[in-house]
């Protein structure tokens, strides 16, 4: 049992929405009209990993070379394909289970964070209506290295004054799970990071976190 925990800090795309999905979509239409390969076992290279880092594996594809002044408007293009299907995210989007799971362990005392690699973090909590739900948001507007470096979960674990081994990480993406592992967490896998061997817990759905994460007493 983790009795010892008093925070739990999640991944957004993939982990409390399917905006992983979205990603795949909008990083398909640039690779397609810059005639790159690209599938969804690429795809599964770029969860966790920041914008620009995503962009350098598709391009490890590409037949031409790309200066750093094309590579950012490609990277721009990208991300308004993606914020058209943001733009129609409601709180729909997130599962009953999850949003459910989510006030459950609020009311069993955790402390509740974000720490997501997404700049468009915010956005996307509150388009479904999730950003009340957190004490801290910990995203890429606030981090100089992406996952695997554990900086997007250290900064959430001070932002709930609370010492990475007194937190659990929640994670879609093996770059997560080293991210949470590097950073002193335990690291719980959900989606394809269950193969990931490194993990501490794996879910096949949301809601079985509840199992590890008993009440709390204060
Ligand atoms: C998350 C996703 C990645 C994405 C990264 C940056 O970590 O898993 O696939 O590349 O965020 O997202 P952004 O919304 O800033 O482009
Ligand atoms: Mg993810």
């Amino acid at each position: 049992m983790l009795e010892q925990f008093k925070g739990v800090i999640f991944d957004l795309d993939g982990v409390l929405v399917f905006t992983d999905h979205f990603h795949f979509l909008a990083w398909k239409k640039l690779a397609d009209e810059e005639g790159i390969y690209f599938d969804e076992k690429i795809n599964d290279r770029l969860r966790g990993v920041s914008r620009m880092d995503s962009l350098d594996i598709i391009l490890e594809r590409a037949k031409k070379t790309y200066s750093a002044c094309e590579k950012a408007k490609m990277a721009e293009r990208k991300n308004e394909f993606y914020k058209t299907y943001l733009a129609r995210m409601t709180p729909e989007d997130v599962q009953k289970e999850t949003r459910e799971t989510l006030l459950e362990l609020k009311k069993r005392g955790y402390k509740l964070a974000i720490g997501s690699s997404s700049k468009n973090t915010k956005f996307i909590l509150n388009q479904v209506d999730l950003t009340s739900m957190f004490e801290a948001i910990s995203d890429g507007t606030n981090i100089t290295k992406s996952k695997p470096d554990p900086e997007v979960f250290l900064k959430a674990a001070a932002l709930i004054l609370e010492k990475p081994e007194n937190c659990c990480i929640m994670e879609d993406a093996s770059a997560g799970i080293e991210a949470g592992l590097r950073g002193g967490f335990k690291t719980i896998a959900i989606g394809p990071a269950i193969h990931d061997e490194r993990a501490d817990f794996k879910v096949q759905k949301f809601q079985d976190i509840l199992a590890f994460l008993p009440a709390l007493h204060r």
